[in-house]
Formats: structure tokens, C-alpha cells, sequence
């Protein structure tokens, strides 16, 4: 049998896991920092149930074949003590979360080739410990290495989407495109209908351009005319939905700026490319929220 660790069982890692959880054939622990008794999950085909065993406390944990990590970015340093409980010499890591960072953090750990960087796209909420409603059924993407593969194998049983792809780089840096653009919205504390207003729509542009240039210098394979399908794909959205940053900052909660926008500026600096608009915001939604 598999086993299976998922450290930060929120909306995203509570929908994986109880995925994951349908299929007997995987052992399924979850890492939580708020326990609950159940994973009770609305899904676009319905409602699923399971119950993994909850872990609270690092010392309840032993090394498993696979860890999956879906905290925030902001909460990586919080979780080193289930990863020092998790991790044995055959354990896999795979990194469900925003950004173009997923292996850093955790390469003093783990060798490359364990870590499974992945890019979710599963909408979802969580409105209690354990309560979440999955909005698609979604996808997630991983290199096509050993790893990836085996990654995508424990979810043969799932209608979530999870592929490999040639060139994972160019789609983190696409998915960094749509995201980074998405701190107007924390900004101005409006949700995604702002992007219709014209002059909005053109500094959430700029940020995207910086993010291309970047990312392009990084190697990813980024269309120039990106900024404009990022707005297209904003003006198609709801008027009303809030991404994850934004809501972060009104819930008074830390935000993932530094891994949506501030790794543009930091990225840029090292390819000599400047970033004054990501630079920009960067600052003030930490001076506003300070
Ligand atoms: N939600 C989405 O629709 C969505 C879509 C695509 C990508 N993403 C990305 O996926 C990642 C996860 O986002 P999310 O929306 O799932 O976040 P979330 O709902 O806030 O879930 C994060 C979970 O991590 C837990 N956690 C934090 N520190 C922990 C620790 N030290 N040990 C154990 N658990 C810990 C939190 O515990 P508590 O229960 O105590 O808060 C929470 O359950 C982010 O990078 C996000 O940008 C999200």
C-alpha cells in the first residue's frame, strides 16, 4: 500500500486528500495544524467523505512514500518539523502551491529529482476545518520525469485533471502571469470586475509585462501578447471573485506576495531586467496592510 502524508489539509490540500482518500489502495494521513474529524467535500459531481487519520503533532508521523505540501507559501518555515518527521531516504515530495518556487525551500532536504513541483488549478474554498467546496473538478501539472509520473498515477482514480507537461517551467510562469496581476485587486480592495475599468486594466498589464520579460529571461515560453489575454481571462471571470491575495489581506491573514510578485522583482534584479511596477506594489500593499 502507498502511504501519503498532505501537510495543510486547506482548500486545495483538504480536496487532494480526500480525492486521494476514495481510493483503498493509498494510505492517507493528513498534517493540520486546526484538526477536524472528517473531510467533507462539495464537488462538482457531488458530495465525497473521508476520513484520513489527523495528525496534529509531528510526533505522530513516520517517514511515507509520498508527501504532498499545500500550505501557503508564507507557512513553508512552519512546516520543517513535519517534513523532518516525513521524509525518509525513499520519500517523494510533491509541492501543490502558487509561484515559480516550489523546489527551492526544500533542495537542502531533498534531492531534484524526489520533488515534484505542481501547478493546481482546483478552485475551491473552505468555509470550515474540513468543509470545502471544490468549484471544478481542475487540473494540476507536473514535470514529465519519473516522478511526475508516479505523481499522476495516484490520481488515476480521481476526475481531477493531472498531466505531465514538457515544459512545467513555462506553465508556472504562465500561471505567475495571471497571479501577479491579481495584486491590483488586493490593492484597491476591489474584486476581479475592476479589470473592465481601462486604466486598471493597463497596470494590471504592466505587471504582467515585467512578469513575461522575466519569465522569458528564465527560459519560459511566454507569449508577448500575455498581458492581454490575462485581462481577457480577468474581464470573462465573475465581477465578483476574489482571488486568494486579496482575500488574505481584508481577512488580515499574511499573503503570498512575495511569491506572486516579489519574485519578479527579486528574479528581475538577477537578469538585470527592471520591475518598478511589481517593485511598486509590492510596497504599498505591505505599507497598507502593515
Ligand atoms: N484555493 C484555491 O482555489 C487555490 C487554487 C490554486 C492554487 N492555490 C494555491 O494552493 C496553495 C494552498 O492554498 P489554499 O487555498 O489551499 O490555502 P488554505 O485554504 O489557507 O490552506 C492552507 C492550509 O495549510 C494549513 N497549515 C498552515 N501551516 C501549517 C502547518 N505548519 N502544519 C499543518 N498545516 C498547516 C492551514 O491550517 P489552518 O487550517 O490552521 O488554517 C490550512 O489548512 C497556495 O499556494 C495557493 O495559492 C489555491
Amino acid at each position: 500500500m502507498t502511504s501519503i502524508a498532505l501537510i495543510g489539509p486547506g482548500a486545495v490540500g483538504g480536496t487532494v486528500a480526500a480525492w486521494l482518500a476514495q481510493n483503498p489502495d493509498l494510505s492517507v494521513a493528513v498534517c493540520a495544524r486546526t484538526p477536524f474529524d472528517s473531510l467533507e467535500i462539495e464537488t462538482p459531481g457531488g458530495a465525497i467523505s473521508a476520513t484520513p487519520k489527523v495528525f496534529t503533532d509531528p510526533r505522530q508521523a513516520s517517514p511515507v512514500d509520498w508527501v504532498l505540501i499545500a500550505t501557503k507559501t508564507y507557512d513553508t518555515a512552519s512546516a520543517e518539523s513535519w517534513l523532518d518527521a516525513l521524509v525518509g531516504p525513499g520519500t517523494r515530495l510533491a509541492v501543490l502551491r502558487n509561484g515559480v518556487e516550489h523546489l527551492e525551500p526544500f533542495l537542502d532536504r531533498l534531492p531534484a529529482e524526489r520533488i515534484v513541483p505542481a501547478v493546481v488549478d482546483i478552485p475551491a474554498e473552505r468555509s470550515a476545518p474540513g468543509r470545502i467546496t471544490q468549484r471544478r473538478d481542475g487540473s494540476i501539472r507536473v514535470p514529465d520525469d519519473a516522478a511526475g509520473r508516479d505523481f499522476v498515477a495516484l490520481f488515476a482514480h480521481t476526475p481531477i485533471a493531472v498531466s505531465t507537461t514538457p515544459d512545467f517551467k513555462t506553465e508556472a510562469w504562465k500561471k505567475l502571469a495571471l497571479n501577479c496581476a491579481g495584486a491590483v485587486n488586493a490593492l484597491v480592495l476591489k474584486p476581479g470586475g475592476v479589470a473592465h475599468d481601462e486604466p486598471v486594466a493597463e497596470v494590471m498589464r504592466t505587471l504582467v509585462r515585467e512578469c513575461v520579460a522575466v519569465g522569458q529571461a528564465e527560459g519560459a515560453d511566454l507569449a508577448d501578447d500575455l498581458p492581454d489575454t490575462v485581462i481577457a481571462n480577468y474581464r470573462a471571470a465573475p465581477a465578483d471573485s476574489i482571488n486568494s491575495l486579496h482575500a488574505d489581506r481584508m481577512a488580515g491573514r499574511p499573503m503570498e506576495l512575495d511569491a506572486r510578485n516579489g519574485v519578479i522583482v527579486r528574479r528581475g534584479a538577477q537578469h538585470g531586467i527592471a520591475t518598478p511596477a511589481n517593485t511598486m506594489v509590492v510596497a504599498l500593499i505591505n505599507a497598507a496592510a502593515g
